[in-house]
């Protein structure tokens, strides 16, 4: 086995992304409190819990955005806490942040090729998948980006986080102000983004959305996550109130251990 497989990097099996007793929050205001979890490559993962929980906490953390006061977060094997958000964008963050972050005054155009900075390769051939991906962005390349609709807005997002090629791409509620058909586009787009292998965590306020989307959900209370669980806790009452309303986390006890599907199998499979 090289090194680079036995740290889970770029070619490794080892977990995309991991948090290993992370306690983080900004300046003092603590925040989350001994995160553990692991993202393994390929997969979709849900973060779900009520509000103020800490789950947009947890993408800044990834992202070098909180203080981090204990604990390690690991980018296929390598650590990157702390780390300037900058160069976590270099090594292959994508973070699609909550409002979706475009820039307005600037255009379509101009909005993908910024996703692309720092990240250098074939930007012509990304900007062809994105526009592959997004047809309605390849109509509006010179339209200023607020002028787009909430959805445009949204495919937007995800195509400047594809602009830089991925490992990892964060979703922080992107079906926020969205109708209904507009959220089942963004969610076949999301899908489609994994199915070119990049590994995605999705945050999300709605268990229905997610379920038809993750491998795996983890919830988040109190700065506190649970274990990875299966999908179908989502369709649960008896697990999805508890940690809804009141923000109790599932007992270990309900922990299930999910199995990864390797995403080339799964493009076949589906
Ligand atoms: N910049 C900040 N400074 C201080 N506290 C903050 C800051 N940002 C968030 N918080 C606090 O951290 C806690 C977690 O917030 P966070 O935004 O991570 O929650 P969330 O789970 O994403 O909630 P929502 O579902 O409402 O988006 C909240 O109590 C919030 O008030
Ligand atoms: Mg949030």
């Amino acid at each position: 086995m090289t090194a680079e497989a036995m740290t889970g990097g770029p070619t490794g099996t080892g977990p995309v992304l991991e948090f290993r007793g992370v306690s983080a929050g900004y300046g003092r205001i603590g925040v989350l409190a001994d995160v553990s979890w692991q993202v393994r490559r390929g997969t979709v993962i849900g973060l779900l819990g009520p509000n103020g929980a800490g789950k947009t906490t947890i993408l800044r953390t990834v992202c070098g955005q909180t203080t981090v006061t204990s604990g390690d977060v690991l980018l296929t094997g390598q650590q990157i806490t702390s780390r300037r958000t900058s160069d976590i964008a270099r090594l292959g963050v994508a973070h699609v942040v909550e409002g979706r972050g475009i820039l307005n005054g600037m255009s379509v155009l101009d909005n993908l090729m910024i996703g692309s900075y720092g990240r250098p390769g074939e930007i012509k051939d990304r900007l062809a998948g994105v526009y592959e991906l997004f047809p309605r962005l390849s109509e509006r390349t010179s339209q200023r980006a607020e002028t787009l609709s909430g959805g445009e807005q949204q495919m937007l997002a995800i195509g400047r986080g594809l602009m830089m090629d991925p490992v990892v791409m964060l979703l922080d509620e992107p079906s926020q102000g969205l109708s209904p058909l507009m959220v089942d586009t963004v969610l076949a787009s999301i899908r489609a983004v994994r199915d070119r292998g990049v590994t995605i965590v999705i945050v999300e306020q709605s268990p229905d959305l997610l379920a038809k989307l993750v491998d795996e959900v983890v919830f988040v209370a109190g700065g506190r996550t649970s274990a990875p669980m299966r999908p179908t806790v989502l369709n649960d009452p008896d697990i999805l109130a508890p940690v809804l309303t009141q923000g109790v986390l599932p007992a270990a006890a309900l922990d299930a251990e999910p199995q990864a599907v390797p995403s080339d199998n799964r493009r076949e499979g589906r």
